[in-house]
């Protein structure tokens, strides 16, 4: 009697005290705690437990740091600390008579106890600025994910993971908070810009430059972090060591929450993107990849929404087949949930001192209409122009909008917008013929909403607003124009409402060829400039990223390209760099665009330099 009794409470006595900690971990509510059915069932994974107390010598941090979304007073630490390199199969539902599994000592189903701490001192030493506990199990892949709060303003900090109650500690990791809203901000801000890092294509040497020079402040990534495909098209992958896992041959896509958990794993094994998430807090939005090629709300290029393409696909709906690749990708970024009742939501915006709103848009995977899918070609051209189309969907056009008129009048001397697709018209007949001469899978497929967005900032005159866009692996340098219906002079720029820098991808290949030639993507960025008035430079040839430089007066964007993607290695080579004044919303010409100089590429009415190879 008295035994059974003491049995019986011992669990429960677990339950009740690990239950706070279990919160802490933002994972188990992933992506929404509003939609169960969305998220893991956290009581009976606390009923499940037996013990929280483990052989930490058993135990790994497996993926290092990272911290994102930072506030003026917290910010978002994540870790993976697990008894395996392995992405757990758990598959979101939590079931009494779930198998337990072992990996070493470690079941499958106990919780993983750690702690972390927030310091100012490099080596994690003296007064804790912050401190907490969370548990971890399979179900979220042994993810951790934990606002740190109560911090002062626009201060670095370092901050560290270690198993309870014991020595087992993660790598030690930097971060940095925004300053308040109101704060005017001494120097400048510095953003290091990304998008499209695909493994088997090369190393992500770019993710490592601002963390050998120290340059930025926080880092962005406007989408396709990811690839959901197996090999590069052109077949680098296996002669780099590069490929993806999990690898079930050729033509396979990954669908399951398993297959995206060991994709995200392995591409967090590039030494470079990891030192990126150690270093430096991010910012991110996913596009396309993360769940599909050229996705929209209801399907992809290579899966609609029928049995026939489920078939093909993993025999998974497209719909659970998204759910899969969104629950993986906020249990590993260390982003916020900002809507708890709008499960898809990652558009969201953060004010950086009175110096500048940064909005980041979801143009892909929240509610955007139906994309060129490449069999529809035709069709979405002749939609294009439709005034019903919509790209981002009402709640979050209504709310970009909203937010662009409310950093203005709060007096933000910037509006940075963090975008996945190219924005300014780019006719592109010189390479794809002149029937369907348009990119349909980028805003240009959304003339309406296009010309929404355009009519806001013009007839508000809202001023200094910067437009940044990944997904197209290749850089293109514009100002903001709404062409066909303001007056424009491309000499000048007289007429623009602001810029757009869209920059190139980390290892995906060139819009125009993996293997294209520096002479042959020249002269395609020529005649891609003669063809687009508001386009100043265009250089296609090179992988790498762009930092953008702001303080009240001038905005200056470097882009930097990297030669040799096939090993790892530190080279990069500035390509170009721009500056926007002030007040003046077009690309500073002083006297010419760049200075009238880019080391590559073409610009317009400037020199190419080709000066370090
Ligand atoms: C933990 O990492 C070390 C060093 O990489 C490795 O030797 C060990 O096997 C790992 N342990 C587990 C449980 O994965
Ligand atoms: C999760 O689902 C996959 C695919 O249906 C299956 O292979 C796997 O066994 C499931 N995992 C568990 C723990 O049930
Ligand atoms: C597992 O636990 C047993 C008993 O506590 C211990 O002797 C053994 O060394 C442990 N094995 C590992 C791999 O930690
Ligand atoms: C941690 O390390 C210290 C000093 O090396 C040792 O005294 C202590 O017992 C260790 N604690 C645990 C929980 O392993
Ligand atoms: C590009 O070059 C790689 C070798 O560097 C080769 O494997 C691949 O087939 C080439 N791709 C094309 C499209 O020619
Ligand atoms: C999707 O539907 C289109 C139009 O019927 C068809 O051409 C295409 O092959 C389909 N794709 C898949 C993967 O089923
Ligand atoms: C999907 O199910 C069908 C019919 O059960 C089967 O023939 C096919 O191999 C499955 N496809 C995949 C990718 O698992
Ligand atoms: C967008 O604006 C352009 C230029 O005025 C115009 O040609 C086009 O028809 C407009 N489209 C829509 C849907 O508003
Ligand atoms: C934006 O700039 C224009 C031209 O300099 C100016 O007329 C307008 O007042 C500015 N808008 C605001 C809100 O300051
Ligand atoms: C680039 O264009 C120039 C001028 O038309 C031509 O002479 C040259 O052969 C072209 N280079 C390549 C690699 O196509
Ligand atoms: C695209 O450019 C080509 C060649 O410069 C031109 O003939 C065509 O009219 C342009 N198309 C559009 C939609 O601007
Ligand atoms: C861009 O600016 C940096 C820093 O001032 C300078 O080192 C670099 O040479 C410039 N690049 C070009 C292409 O002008």
């Amino acid at each position: 009697m008295r035994f059974t009794t003491t049995f019986a409470v011992a669990p429960l006595l677990l339950a009740s005290t690990v239950l706070a900690s279990f919160d802490g971990n933002l994972n188990y509510k992933s992506p929404s705690k509003r939609h169960p059915w969305l998220g893991i069932d956290q009581p009976k994974v606390v009923k499940r437990a037996t013990t929280d107390h483990h052989d930490a010598s058993a135990l790994n941090f497996t993926h290092g740091v990272a911290s994102g979304d930072p506030y003026s007073d917290s910010v978002v630490l994540w870790t993976r600390v697990a008894p395996t390199f392995q992405a757990s199969n758990s598959n979101a539902t939590v079931s009494d008579t779930q198998p337990l599994y072992y990996h070493g000592n470690i079941s499958s189903t106990n919780p993983i106890c750690v702690n972390y701490k927030v310091t100012e001192a490099k080596d994690v030493s003296g007064d804790v600025i912050a401190e907490g506990t969370a548990y971890t199990t399979s179900d979220v892949d042994y993810t951790v994910k934990v606002i740190a709060e109560g911090l002062d303003a626009f201060t670095t900090y370092y901050y560290q993971f270690s198993v309870c109650d014991s020595n087992k500690t993660s790598p030690i990791g930097r971060t940095k908070t925004l300053p308040n809203a109101d704060d005017d901000i001494d120097g400048s801000v510095g953003l290091a810009v990304y998008s499209c890092s695909n493994y088997p294509f090369g190393f992500f040497n770019a993710y490592g430059g601002p963390v050998r020079k120290d340059s930025v402040d926080y880092v962005l990534h406007l989408g396709d972090y990811i690839y959901e495909y197996n090999e590069g098209d052109y077949g680098w992958g296996y002669s780099i060591d590069r490929t993806p896992l999990p690898n079930k041959g050729s033509g396979f896509e990954i669908t399951s929450l398993y297959d995206y958990r060991t994709r995200i794993a392995q591409y967090r094994t590039d030494q470079d993107l990891a030192d990126s998430h150690r270093y430096f807090p991010w910012i991110q939005v996913w596009d396309d990849h993360e769940v599909a090629d050229n996705t929209w709300k209801a399907g992809a290029s290579y899966m609609n929404n029928t049995e026939d393409s489920f078939i093909q696909f993993g025999n998974v709906s497209f719909d659970q087949r998204k759910a899969n690749a969104v629950r993986a990708y906020f249990e590993w970024m260390p982003l916020r949930q900002v809507d708890m009742d709008d499960n898809l939501r990652i558009w969201r915006d953060f004010s950086i001192g009175s110096l500048l709103d940064l909005v980041m848009l979801d143009t892909r995977q929240y509610d955007r209409d139906i994309t060129d899918l490449y069999w529809n070609t035709d069709y979405v051209h002749a939609i294009s122009d439709e005034q019903s189309r919509s790209l981002m969907g009402s709640r979050q056009e209504n709310w970009f909008y909203k937010k662009l008129s409310e950093s203005q009048e709060r007096g933000a001397a910037w509006r940075v917008i963090g975008n996945q697709i190219v924005f300014s018209r780019l006719n592109e007949s010189v390479a794809y013929g002149s029937e369907n001469p348009l990119n349909y899978d980028a805003w240009d497929g959304y003339l309406a909403n296009k010309n929404r967005t355009l009519k806001h900032l013009y007839e508000n005159e809202i001023n200094n607003t910067i437009f940044l866009a990944g997904d197209s692996h290749a850089n293109w340098v514009s100002d903001l124009v709404w062409l066909d219906e303001h007056s424009y002079d491309p000499s000048t720029g007289a007429g623009s409402i602001g810029v757009e820098f869209a920059g190139t991808a980390v290892t995906s290949p060139s819009p125009f060829g993996a293997n294209i030639t520096i002479g042959a993507a020249n002269n395609i960025s020529t005649a891609l400039v003669d063809a687009n008035r508001e386009l100043q430079w265009s250089e296609t040839f090179y992988r790498g990223y762009y930092e953008l430089h702001l303080n009240y007066s001038t905005a200056t964007a470097q882009y930097y390209g990297y030669p040799d993607i096939k090993t790892r290695n530190g080279h990069e080579i500035s390509l170009a760099n721009f500056t926007v004044y002030a007040d003046e919303n077009k690309l500073a010409r002083n006297p010419k665009v760049a200075g009238g100089v880019a080391n590559d590429g073409y610009l317009r009415g400037g020199k190419i330099t080709q000066l370090s190879k």
